[in-house]
C-alpha cells in the first residue's frame, strides 16, 4: 500500500490561515479637478474623454468602504490645475510620525509638493523636504522592518538612499522595467500593514514587472509571497491597499482574488476604472498616514 505521499494539495478556505484587521489612517483627494490632460504614463490619452463626475462617485465609494470598515479618512482639498492631486499615494511617505515629501518627476505635478507639505506641517507631521525625486508611497512601500522602493521609471534610485538616511531603516532596491508599471504600487502590494518584530509580511507581486536581480530578491526575501498572472497585473490587481484582513482590490482582477481567499483575505472590490485613464487605482488614491 502507498503511504499518504500524494501530490501536494492546494490550501482550500478553510485551512487558510486567520488574518486580522487593524485600524489604518489614509490620506485621500476628491478627484473633483480629474481629467487626462496631458500623458506621462502610458495609461493616459488626453485625446479620449474623460468624466470627472463618475470619478468622483468611484472614488467616493472606496471613501465609504474604508469608513464603514472602521478606517480613518482625511482628506486633502484638490489643488486648482492638479488633475493628477487625486492620488495622494505620490503625495509623500509617511513612518514613524515622519512625512517625507515627493519631487515629482515631471513638471505637470511638482504644483501638488506645496500642497502636500502644507498639509502634513499643518497635522504636526516632523515633515521633511527631499533632494531627489522620488514619488511616495507610489514607489516606497513598507513590508514589515523594511522598506520595498522603486526605480526604473519615476523615483531616482540616488532617492533610496535620502528615504534610508531619513527613516533610519533598511531599503531594498527594485527595479522596474515595463512601462506600464510604473510606480512600484502597481506591480506590488503589501498584505500585512503591520507584522509581530521578526516576522515577514505577505507580499503579493507582478513578476513580469521587475528585472532578474530584483525577482530574484523578491524570493528570497518573500519566499512565501502570492505571484500575481499577469491578466490580474493589466487589470491594476496590484494596486491594492489592505487593512491585514480586508484587501481592497480592482473587481476584473479575479484570479488574484482568489488567492486572496486561499490565504485567508478578504478581497473588497472597489472599481476605480474611471481613475485608471490616468493610470491610478485603488492604491494610488490611498496613503498610509502613520504615526
Ligand atoms: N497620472 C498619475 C501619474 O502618472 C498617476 C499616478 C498613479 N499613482 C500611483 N501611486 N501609482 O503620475
Amino acid at each position: 500500500m502507498s503511504p499518504q505521499l500524494t501530490e501536494p494539495t492546494a490550501t482550500t478556505e478553510a485551512e487558510a490561515p486567520q488574518r486580522t484587521m487593524s485600524k489604518r489612517r489614509f490620506l485621500m483627494c476628491e478627484p473633483s479637478q480629474f481629467t487626462v490632460s496631458y500623458s506621462i504614463n502610458p495609461w493616459m490619452h488626453p485625446d479620449e474623454p474623460t468624466d470627472t463626475s463618475l470619478a468622483v462617485r468611484q472614488w467616493r465609494a472606496l471613501y465609504d468602504t474604508y469608513i464603514e470598515l472602521g478606517h480613518e479618512v482625511e482628506l486633502i482639498e484638490p489643488g486648482q490645475g492638479l488633475p493628477d492631486m487625486v492620488y495622494t499615494a505620490n503625495g509623500g511617505f509617511v513612518l514613524d510620525g515622519i512625512a517625507y515629501v515627493p519631487k515629482f518627476r515631471f513638471a505637470e505635478r511638482r504644483g501638488e509638493e506645496e500642497l502636500f507639505a502644507a498639509w502634513f506641517r499643518s497635522q504636526g507631521f516632523d515633515t521633511r523636504m527631499p533632494e531627489l525625486t522620488n514619488e511616495g508611497e507610489g514607489d516606497f512601500l513598507l513590508a514589515g522592518d523594511v522598506i520595498l522602493a522603486g526605480r526604473g521609471f519615476r523615483s531616482s534610485g540616488d532617492s533610496h538612499a535620502e528615504l534610508a538616511e531619513v527613516f533610519g531603516r533598511e531599503v531594498v532596491s527594485l527595479t522596474l522595467t515595463d512601462p506600464r508599471f510604473y510606480h512600484l504600487d502597481t506591480a506590488l502590494t503589501v498584505l500585512d500593514p503591520v507584522v509581530a518584530p521578526g516576522e515577514r509580511a505577505t507580499i503579493a507581486y507582478l513578476p513580469g514587472a521587475f528585472d532578474d536581480a530584483s525577482r530574484a530578491e523578491l524570493e528570497r526575501r518573500f519566499p512565501d509571497a502570492i505571484r500575481v498572472a499577469d491578466a490580474d497585473g493589466d487589470a491594476f490587481g496590484l494596486n491594492a491597499s489592505s487593512d491585514g484582513l480586508h484587501v481592497f482590490c480592482s473587481p476584473r482582477a479575479e484570479g488574484f482574488q482568489r488567492q486572496l481567499r486561499e490565504r485567508g483575505y478578504e478581497p473588497e472590490p472597489v472599481d476605480l476604472s474611471e481613475l485608471l485613464l490616468g493610470g491610478g487605482g485603488i492604491k494610488c488614491c490611498t496613503l498610509e498616514l502613520r504615526k
